[in-house]
């Protein structure tokens, strides 16, 4: 029987989020329905509500969720009532030309539910990056529920479904941060924290934070910045050449989703550096880069979705460091809030007040 269950659903570009009654079916074919315990407030949610994404409101919002797995549907043999997961926003297809190829990780037919959630009056809803989790119950494909260890609490464990997997895998898959390298990661929010995390339990030799805000970076050096640039105060490429030498890094990461950080981080490099874009831009924004700098300097531009991440593999990794005091996801969770505080949670986002506002249910 479908479920009449509270949701948080942004119905016009601009407009604020409402907490409204929605509708999840019954899990269909190869889905499951999970409770969410926790969800974490991600910058992206705020994209969808500003209709930087795409046009197809209204939205069911949330995509950093851990919660426990309530029913399943036909053919689902690896997930049981109860079970303890994370929800993944890539659940590879398996028949795709990359996953043909052992590419899981970029998976081009990523799966999600069939079945669609409603308003009460038979609305669909489009299901942020194909979850909708900032709701007490949501349907998902089984590959996107992924089971880890029910030691780990809801709220830490949740925000590797997104922002934490993003950034810490920006650093070490996209961007291949290796022992001694120097790095540095511009934008220090929940996503560029987990870069520096990442690229300093890769081994980096110096993780140079840069933000605008210096409450930011100074929260930065708890995750292992080595130096912080205050973007506001110092050309941050100068300060970064300055930082390292005159050489510039090996690896410089762009969590903000801005053309002219991007334009910062590319200037950043040292010769044959790595430029990793994990800040998500709108459909308006245009780079504009001499031809001869993107050829003489070397290296590569790489965008990194979702940290390039295998969810299977990589969520279970996380959640070992975690347990074992290598990972600090707790210092992700700024407050935890409810359902009704989600778009009070986009305001301090943007006064920078927060990393993680979590949802907790
Ligand atoms: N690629 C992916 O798979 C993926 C996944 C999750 C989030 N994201 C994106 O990553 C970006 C960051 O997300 P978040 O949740 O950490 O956001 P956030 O709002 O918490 O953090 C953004 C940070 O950037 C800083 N900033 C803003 N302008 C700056 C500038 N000019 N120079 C330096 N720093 C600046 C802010 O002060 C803030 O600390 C967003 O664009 C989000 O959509 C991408
Ligand atoms: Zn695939
Ligand atoms: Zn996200």
């Amino acid at each position: 029987m479908p479920h009449k269950v509270k949701g948080v659903v942004s119905r016009a570009k601009g407009a604020p989020v409402e907490l409204t009654d929605i509708v999840v079916p019954d899990p269909g074919p190869g889905e499951v329905v999970v409770g969410v315990q926790a969800c974490g407030v991600c910058h992206t949610d705020l994209h969808y509500r500003e209709g930087a994404v795409n046009d197809e409101f209204p939205f069911l919002l949330g995509h950093e969720a851990a919660g426990t797995v309530e029913s399943v549907g036909e053919g689902v043999v690896d997930l049981a009532p109860g079970d303890f997961v994370v929800l993944a926003w890539r659940a590879p297809c398996g028949t795709c030309r990359s996953c043909r190829r052992g590419r899981p990780w970029y998976c081009f037919g990523s799966l999600n539910a069939a079945q669609v959630m409603t308003l009460e009056d038979g609305t669909p809803l489009s299901p942020a990056l194909g979850i909708g989790a900032f709701a007490e119950k949501t349907v998902v494909a089984a590959g996107q529920a992924v089971p880890v260890d029910p030691a780990a609490a809801p709220e830490p464990a949740g925000l590797i479904g997104c922002g934490i997997m993003a950034g810490f895998g920006a650093a070490v898959n996209t961007g291949n941060v290796q022992r001694g390298d120097t790095v540095a990661v511009f934008g220090c929010g929940g996503v560029g924290d987990a870069a520096i995390a990442g690229a300093a339990l890769a081994g980096a030799g110096k993780v140079i934070a840069v933000d605008l805000d210096p409450r930011k970076l100074e929260w930065a050096g708890d995750f292992g910045a080595t130096d912080v640039v205050n973007a506001s105060e110092q050309d941050p490429v100068e300060a970064v050449k300055e930082l390292t030498g005159g050489l510039g890094v090996d690896v410089a990461i762009e969590a903000v989703g801005h053309p002219k950080v991007l334009e910062q981080a590319f200037y950043s490099r040292d010769l044959a550096g790595t430029l990793v874009q994990v800040g998500v831009p709108d459909p308006t924004m245009r780079i504009d880069l001499p031809m001869l700098e993107f050829f003489g300097r070397g290296g590569a531009l790489k965008p990194s979705w979702y940290g390039d991440c295998l969810p299977t593999r990589d969520f279970p990794i996380l959640i070992d460091l975690y347990r074992s005091g290598r990972l600090d996801l707790d210092r992700f969770v700024s407050e935890t809030i409810s359902l009704e505080e989600v778009e009070e949670a986009f305001g301090k986002m943007q006064k920078g007040e927060v990393l993680r506002s979590v949802v907790v249910i």
